[in-house]
């Protein structure tokens, strides 16, 4: 053990599970947040030093609760992953303000709300936040008015974070996946995106959760320790490429 912890939302399952069974790797006790309680039970239950907490991160009150729940339990917070997200693919006309709502609440407002309750512990242990954004908050693309507009939305959020806690040692990056084949993607993914993503991929496969989680947690790691306000891509080329790759392609 090393004494480190860390904070991961959205850590029942997918890119959360990955990123804490790697910090444990790496000797942190980690705290696993999920709204998603049956779940979170089964995910945590085959795992030594965690915490787990049911937590909506879009409340508040919950967030709150959540906070002090970790604080007094561990101590200290080295790093917090603001990972819960949710995806609502739909046209901008079909897109009503209940929907825009509930993927801002989740994907923008949770990573707002569990960071900045969280800066005071952050402070005290020069730690490290890291927020998931996607390629979605990067370049535009059809049926994502609400969840690229929330992504982009985090990765000027990560930004403001790290502009103004620098001064007090703490560090906020953002991790911008490409697609990975989670519970979110299978729901949203439909065969012709699919293929478009290959089209548009130059390592022409999708991520798995595991390559998404060995970069969040360098990020959150003292290697990146003069890292701050970055955002990097794992995304296996896209965010990089323009016009013409399946051409390319023999
Ligand atoms: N899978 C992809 O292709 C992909 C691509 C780019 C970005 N991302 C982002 O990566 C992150 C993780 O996605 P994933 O693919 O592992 O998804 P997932 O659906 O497999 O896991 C997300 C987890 O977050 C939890 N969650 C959702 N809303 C919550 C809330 N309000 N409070 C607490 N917990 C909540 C869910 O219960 C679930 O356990 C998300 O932010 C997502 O937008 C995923």
């Amino acid at each position: 053990m090393t004494g480190k912890t860390a904070i991961v939302t959205g850590a029942a399952r997918g890119i959360g599970l990955a990123t804490t069974k790697l910090f444990l790797e790496e000797g942190r006790r980690v705290a696993m947040i999920d709204r998603d309680a049956d779940t979170l039970r089964e995910a945590a239950a085959d795992l030594d030093d965690v915490l787990p907490v049911i937590c909506d991160v879009s409340f508040p009150d919950q967030v709150d609760d959540m906070a002090r729940q970790v604080e007094n339990t561990f101590g200290r917070i080295d790093a917090l992953v603001n990972n819960a997200g949710v995806a609502d693919f739909g046209p901008i006309e079909q897109t009503d303000f209940e929907r825009w709502r509930t993927v801002m609440a989740t994907n923008l407002d949770g990573v707002f709300l569990c960071s900045q309750r969280l800066i005071p512990a952050l402070k005290e242990a020069r730690g490290a936040i890291v927020n998931i954004a996607s390629i979605s908050g990067l370049r535009a693309s059809t049926l994502r008015i609400a969840y690229g507009t929330s992504k982009a939305a985090v990765i000027h959020l990560t930004q403001q974070q790290a502009a103004e806690l620098g001064e007090f040692g703490v560090r906020a990056n953002c991790v911008a996946p490409g697609p990975v084949n989670t519970k979110l993607a299978l729901a949203v993914h439909t065969p012709e995106i699919r293929s478009a993503y290959h089209d548009a991929i130059p390592l022409n496969r999708y991520g798995s959760e595991q390559e998404i989680a060995e970069a969040v947690v360098f990020l959150a790691s003292d290697k990146a320790s003069y890292v701050t306000g970055q955002l990097l891509s794992v995304d296996g080329g896209f965010q990089s490429t323009g016009i013409g790759l399946p051409a390319l392609r023999s």
